[in-house]
């Protein structure tokens, strides 16, 4: 039994991502994005994202894709607002100001891992106002479904980009689990990613193996934004196996589906955990859940099942997470050893 619900890249590669990579593994392809697949994942993307000029660029990891999103957005003199727990500060060990040549990160306060258009005024107000001594704004980044397993509504993110528009800056969507928040507002792909220049479209998290796309409103960037995808060795010459991949995500809405299923199986459990009396961390939305819980119930349960325990206290912090293949008996064995 999969009793793994650390995070949703524990879960196995859905079935027919796994047959396309098989089925895309016969003869030659040409190499480094020039596959026929390539072309059509291209398509694909500028139809659900209703950018018909977008360029893609398909890459392994997210944070390469948040890195080098951020690097054709920025100067290296320019800052990116973002909230203080985004991924960009806390987990990616500095690649985004690696790759951006060094921009600054400004943190953005806000509850529920959330910027308000308040806090990102607050944080806004002094940048730029020291001439050539301080950073200039550069852009701001944006992430739904949210650390914390919060969703941005529609409203929430056009009322931030709009203030970062205003401003002169551009605007990116840190989008690793962007099918969840789309499966947890109902919303269209085109919903979510409108008021963005750039979003990094998320697989690995939801069913891929490892795929990643960066997805340019603008298409004229895609030839700078290949450079940079080079020199950051992120360009795959076997580029075949990412199109494959991410061609069948996209095929019959399967990001969606799998999303779905991800943030039905995390909603059960939220709720059964709630019956059991633990004590939730802020409103779990999507497909990520934080809450407390006695020490004795995670100690009957990490026995058998893996997931983060954050800290200390005598009813500590953890986080659970259901990836797409997450089945009710996985969750239910999850619940009983809980309830001990
Ligand atoms: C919100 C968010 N963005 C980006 C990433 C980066 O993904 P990767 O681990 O593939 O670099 C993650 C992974 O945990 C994430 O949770």
């Amino acid at each position: 039994m999969n009793l793994n619900f650390a995070s949703d890249n524990t879960g196995p590669v859905s079935e027919p991502i796994m047959q396309a990579i098989l089925a895309a593994n016969h003869g030659g392809a040409m190499p480094y994005g020039a596959d026929p697949a390539a072309a059509r994942v291209r398509e694909a993307l500028r139809g659900l994202f209703r950018w018909p000029e977008a360029e893609v660029l398909l890459v392994a990891t997210g944070t390469g894709a948040n890195a080098l999103a951020l690097s054709g957005l920025v100067q290296p003199w320019e800052t990116v607002f973002c909230h203080r727990i985004a991924h960009i500060e806390e987990d990616e060990c500095g690649a985004p100001e690696f790759y951006t040549g060094g921009a600054k990160l400004t943190l953005v306060e806000g509850a529920g891992g959330k910027m308000t258009p308040g806090t990102l005024a607050e944080a806004m107000a002094p940048v730029g106002t020291k001439g050539v001594h301080g950073v200039q704004r550069g852009a701001l980044s944006v992430t739904n479904v949210t650390e914390a397993g919060t969703v941005y509504t529609l409203d929430e993110i056009s009322a931030l980009t709009a203030m970062a528009r205003d401003a002169g800056m551009a605007c990116h969507l840190d989008g690793a689990r962007f099918a969840n928040a789309c499966a947890a507002l109902g919303c269209s792909a085109a919903e979510l990613a409108a008021g963005f220049d750039v979003v990094s479209f998320g697989g690995t998290k939801n069913g891929c193996m490892a795929v990643e796309a960066i997805v340019l409103r603008d298409g004229a960037q895609g030839p700078e934004m290949g450079f940079r995808r080079k020199r950051a060795a992120q360009l795959w010459s076997k580029h075949r196996y990412l199109s494959a991949q991410m061609e069948a995500y996209l095929a019959e809405d399967l990001w969606l589906a799998n999303a779905r299923a991800a943030n039905a199986a995390s909603a059960r459990l939220a709720e059964e955990l709630r019956a059991l009396g633990a004590e939730m961390v802020g409103q779990p939305q999507a497909n990520m859940i934080f809450c407390r819980m006695d020490r004795a119930a995670h100690d009957r349960a990490l026995a058998e099942a893996q997931y983060y325990v954050m800290d200390a206290a005598d009813r500590p912090l953890c986080r659970l997470v259901c990836d797409p293949s997450k089945t009710a008996a996985e969750v239910d064995r999850l619940l009983e050893l809980l309830r001990g």
